[in-house]
């Protein structure tokens, strides 16, 4: 699942602070963001590598080795993120004996400022998200990730799912304390196999598969079909039609309360002790998939029964 970078911008900057000032001024539009601060325009022999760096931030260059800034990108793109690729130009600061004015602190800068900064290089694998509900809400990359002080090594995240989400919201957390659940608590679903954070086409920030369908049918390949006799709920309605995603107190994660209210929301085939007009004193407490079994659809009876 690695990416190669794609944006030829960030190569073209990759190779911009290795020694080719044509690069820095051919980056243009995004990777400006990336070079804008400090002010002065960034000429090569601004940058003053790494090394240099650890001379007196030996801590923390010490650690970078290991983060997938360094290790991932040495490996999948050839060239290595450094320090001043996300700083900026160290010299001044170095000359200054370490004039915190002269560095890009990424706490000083706008929520905006930053996302522009990560997306200089990260805007392929997340060209939504400027117009995802987080960046409209004003949460940025650093709401949820650290580049040196991350809980997880994989992805960088401030905290594992669903803690981090869970921080935010609250108003979520209760559906996964239900009965009936998805095992996200558990550990065995994340947050994130249903919803791309980062921004997608769908409401809620929802996942799709290849086919356009919500994301369910990836793990719920049985209900995906094509199948001879469709039930048209299935594809009109979607999966939440029926089912709340987070959880419910109703088994199978249904919508109502018993399946025969469900159903009956749609068909009214039953009255007091009748199924379809056949006399059936269990009527009332059969359940209608009891017949209909094959109720998201089946490739051998129209009325979903085998
Ligand atoms: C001559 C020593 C020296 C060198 C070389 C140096 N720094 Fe610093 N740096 C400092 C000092 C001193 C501070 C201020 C104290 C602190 O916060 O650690 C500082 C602060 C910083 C800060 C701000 C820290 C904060 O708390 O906001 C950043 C970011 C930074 N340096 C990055 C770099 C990078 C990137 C390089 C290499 C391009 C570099 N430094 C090279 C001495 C140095
Ligand atoms: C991918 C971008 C990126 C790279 C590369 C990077 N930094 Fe940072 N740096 C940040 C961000 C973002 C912060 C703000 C705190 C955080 O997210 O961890 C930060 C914070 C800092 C700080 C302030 C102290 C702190 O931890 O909050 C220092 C010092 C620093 N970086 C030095 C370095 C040095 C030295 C290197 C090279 C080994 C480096 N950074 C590489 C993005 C980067
Ligand atoms: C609301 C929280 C949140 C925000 C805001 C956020 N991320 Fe993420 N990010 C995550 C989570 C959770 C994952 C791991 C699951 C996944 O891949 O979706 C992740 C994964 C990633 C990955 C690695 C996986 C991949 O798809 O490439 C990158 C790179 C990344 N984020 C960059 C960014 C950048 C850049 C920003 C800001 C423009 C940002 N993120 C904003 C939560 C967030
Ligand atoms: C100079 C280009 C560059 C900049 C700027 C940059 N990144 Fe990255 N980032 C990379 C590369 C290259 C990798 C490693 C290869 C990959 O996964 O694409 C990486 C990896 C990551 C990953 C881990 C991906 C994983 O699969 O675990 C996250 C998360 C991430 N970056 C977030 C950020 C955030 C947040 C910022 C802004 C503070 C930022 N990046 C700024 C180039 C950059
Ligand atoms: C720093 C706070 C914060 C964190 C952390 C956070 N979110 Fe959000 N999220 C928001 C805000 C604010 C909004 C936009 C307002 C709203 O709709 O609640 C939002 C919107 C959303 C939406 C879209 C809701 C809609 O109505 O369209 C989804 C889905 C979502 N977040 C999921 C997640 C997931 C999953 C995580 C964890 C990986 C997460 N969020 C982490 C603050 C956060
Ligand atoms: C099994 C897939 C799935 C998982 C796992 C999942 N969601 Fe959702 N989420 C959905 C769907 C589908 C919707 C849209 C609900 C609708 O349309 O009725 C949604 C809606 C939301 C919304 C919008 C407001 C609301 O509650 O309707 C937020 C916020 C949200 N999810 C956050 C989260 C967080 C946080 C997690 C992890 C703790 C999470 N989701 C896990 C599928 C999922
Ligand atoms: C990442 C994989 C994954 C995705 C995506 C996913 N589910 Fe699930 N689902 C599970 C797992 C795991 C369980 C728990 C199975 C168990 O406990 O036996 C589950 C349980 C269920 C159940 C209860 C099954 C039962 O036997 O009680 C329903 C209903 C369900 N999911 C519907 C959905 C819907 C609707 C969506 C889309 C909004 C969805 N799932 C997306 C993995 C997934
Ligand atoms: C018309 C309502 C309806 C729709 C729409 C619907 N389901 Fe169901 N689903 C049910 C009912 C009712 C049950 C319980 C069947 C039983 O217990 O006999 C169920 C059961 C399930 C189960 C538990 C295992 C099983 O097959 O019995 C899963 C998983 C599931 N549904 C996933 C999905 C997914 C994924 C979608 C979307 C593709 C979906 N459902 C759409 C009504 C629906
Ligand atoms: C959201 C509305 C909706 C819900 C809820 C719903 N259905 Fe349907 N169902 C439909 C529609 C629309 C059709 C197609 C009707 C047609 O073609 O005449 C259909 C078709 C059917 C058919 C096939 C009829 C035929 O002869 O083609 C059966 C059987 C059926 N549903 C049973 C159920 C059962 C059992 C439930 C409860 C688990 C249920 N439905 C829930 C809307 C719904
Ligand atoms: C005792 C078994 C049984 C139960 C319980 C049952 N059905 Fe049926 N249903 C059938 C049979 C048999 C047919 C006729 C199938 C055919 O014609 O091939 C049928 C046909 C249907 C049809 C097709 C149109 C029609 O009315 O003929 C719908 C819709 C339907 N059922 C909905 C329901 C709903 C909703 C429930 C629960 C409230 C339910 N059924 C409960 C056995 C049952």
């Amino acid at each position: 699942m690695r990416r190669i970078l794609t944006s030829v911008a960030c190569l073209l900057f990759l190779t911009g602070f290795a020694g080719t000032r044509l690069a820095l001024a051919a980056g243009g539009g995004q990777q400006q963001a990336v070079t804008s601060q400090p002010k002065a325009a960034a000429d090569s022999t601004d940058f003053v590598g790494q090394d240099t760096c650890a001379t007196c931030h030996a801590d923390v260059v010490q650690k970078f080795g290991n983060n997938p800034h360094s290790r991932l990108a040495l490996e999948h793109a050839g060239k290595g993120v450094t320090c001043e690729s996300c700083h900026g130009p160290g010299k001044a600061h170095v000359e200054g004996g370490g004039d915190v004015t002269k560095i890009r602190r990424f706490d000083k800068l706008s929520t905006k400022e930053i996302d522009e900064t990560c997306l200089g290089c990260h805007a392929g694998t997340h060209p939504n998200f400027e117009r995802s509900p987080h960046a409209k809400a004003n949460v940025g990359c650093l709401d949820c990730h650290s580049v040196h002080a991350s809980e997880t090594p994989e992805h960088l995240l401030k905290a594992e799912q669903p803690k981090l989400c869970f921080q935010c919201h609250t108003d979520t957390k209760p559906a996964f304390d239900m009965p009936f659940h998805h095992p996200v608590n558990e550990g065995a679903v994340s947050c994130s196999d249903c919803h791309d954070v980062h921004g997608t086409f769908r409401n809620n920030n929802l996942r799709s598969t290849a086919d356009q369908n919500m994301i369910c049918t990836k793990c719920h390949a049985e209900t995906r079909g094509p199948f001879v006799y469709e039930h048209a709920a299935v594809k009109a309605e979607g999966c939440t039609g029926c089912h709340s995603p987070h959880g419910s107190q109703n088994a199978r994660m249904l919508n109502m309360p018993t399946i025969n209210t469900l159903c009956n929301q749609c068909h009214s085939p039953v009255s007091a002790g009748t199924v379809h007009g056949m006399a059936n004193a269990s009527a009332e407490i059969a359940p209608c998939t009891s017949c209909h079994t094959y109720i998201h659809g089946s490739n051998m009876n129209q009325a979903f029964l085998r």
